[in-house]
């Protein structure tokens, strides 16, 4: 299994972000995440859920109306499926993966009203299985351009100010999702990708739907995969996710990625992709991997800075309350110290530590 190899190396960045995340040092300090955009009925969710293997709900039209955070955690040890989701003040824990659609269902019809209408509160869905990688994605609405029934004349409008809200954000990785059967020249996602990032350094770009593609124009889309066209420092990547006949076919993830293979093996064109590492959601996973702890060691010196200045501070006012009140919650003050503590020690190793990790992919 490829994400295994990185595991070991991986899991300690990945467990850091999340402890700092749920103790709320996100609220003063911005954590690296992968932002996932296109149009509606690019192959977003077709990707999140190729990578993730979380059924998430699609179709056509505007399925994703609040912004979903997907938290993968790979985990060992009894646990086969188990998620937790949580929006507002409200926790669901459930172990049936076939739910996921449900209670995401429900929660965007609490946040956003049922129908067509968007909202941006964050929906986070926490995973826990032997058989995810170790990643942070945020799902958010496709854009759309002309309102269909019932939505505001200026949905556009507002579906372009949530996803810049998210992908303007330094330490955000912006995926941008492109169907090869597209002009990808001038679509939308990536252009609202080269306004936040000009020089294309957190930008990667995803292209879907090769199967579909027109006969005649495979060499111009060989050109933009060679980064040739737009040029992008963390480049392009070519992925065949299952079609609508196969979902209705049922046809299973693994056997899709057989078949993804497959394709790419008899294609001519874009056969050369596979051992250029440009092809199939394997190695877009691995890909993301990487950036995302490249990203993370990247923004560690501040984190520690931050954290550093927080526990100053901290001790002070503890220092001052240490004198003058004398039944202060001396366990509980003596806690926050600890965790503070161990954070930084952490943090400090990790961003002194060796990896062993390609770098510029
Ligand atoms: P989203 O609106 O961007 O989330 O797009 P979806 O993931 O829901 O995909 C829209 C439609 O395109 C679905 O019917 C998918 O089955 C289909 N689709 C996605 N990726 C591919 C692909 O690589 N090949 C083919 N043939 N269909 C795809
Ligand atoms: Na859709
Ligand atoms: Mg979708």
């Amino acid at each position: 299994e490829v994400h295994s190899l990185l595991e070991e190396r991986i899991r300690p960045y990945i467990d850091l972000i999340d402890t700092l995340r749920s103790v709320g040092i996100h609220k003063d300090l911005a954590l690296p995440t992968i932002a996932v955009i296109g149009d509606q009925s690019s192959g977003k969710s077709s990707v999140l859920e190729a990578i993730s293997g979380v059924a998430l709900p699609r179709g056509s039209g505007i399925v994703t109306r609040c912004p979903l955070e997907l938290r993968l955690k790979k985990v060992t040890g009894g646990v086969s499926w188990k998620a937790v989701l949580s929006y507002r003040d409200k926790k669901t824990e459930f172990v049936d993966s076939s739910f996921v659609g449900n209670h995401v269902e429900a929660a965007q019809n609490e946040l956003a009203g049922k129908g067509v209408g968007i909202c941006d509160d964050l929906i986070t869905l926490e995973v826990m299985s032997p058989d995810v990688c170790d990643l942070t994605l945020i799902d958010l609405p496709g854009i759309a351009r002309v309102p269909v029934k019932g939505q505001p004349e200026d949905i556009g409008k507002q579906i372009k100010s949530l996803i810049t809200k998210f992908i303007q954000m330094p330490e955000t990785i912006n995926m941008v999702v492109v169907p090869c059967n597209t002009d990808i020249a001038t679509t939308e996602a990536l252009k609202m990708a080269q306004e936040v990032d000009p020089e294309g350094k957190r930008t990667i770009a995803i292209l879907t739907k090769p199967d579909l593609i027109d006969k005649g124009t495979e060499k111009n889309i060989l050109d933009i995969v060679h980064n040739k066209v737009i040029p992008l420092r963390k480049g392009y990547i070519m992925v065949k996710c299952r079609g609508q006949q196969q979902i209705n076919e049922k046809i299973p993830l693994e056997e899709a990625t057989q078949m993804e293979r497959d394709f790419f093996q008899k294609h001519n064109d874009f056969r050369c992709l596979l051992s250029e590492d440009k092809a199939t959601v394997k190695c877009l996973a691995t890909k993301l991997t990487q950036h995302l702890v490249d990203h993370i060691k990247k923004s560690l010196p501040q984190l520690s800075e931050q954290i550093k200045k927080q526990l100053w501070d901290l001790r002070n006012k503890l220092k001052e309350c240490e004198t003058g009140a004398p039944q202060d919650p001396k366990g509980a003050k003596q806690f926050l110290i600890e965790i503070l503590t161990r954070f930084n020690d952490q943090i400090k190793s990790l961003s002194s530590g060796e990896l062993i990790i390609k770098e510029n992919l």
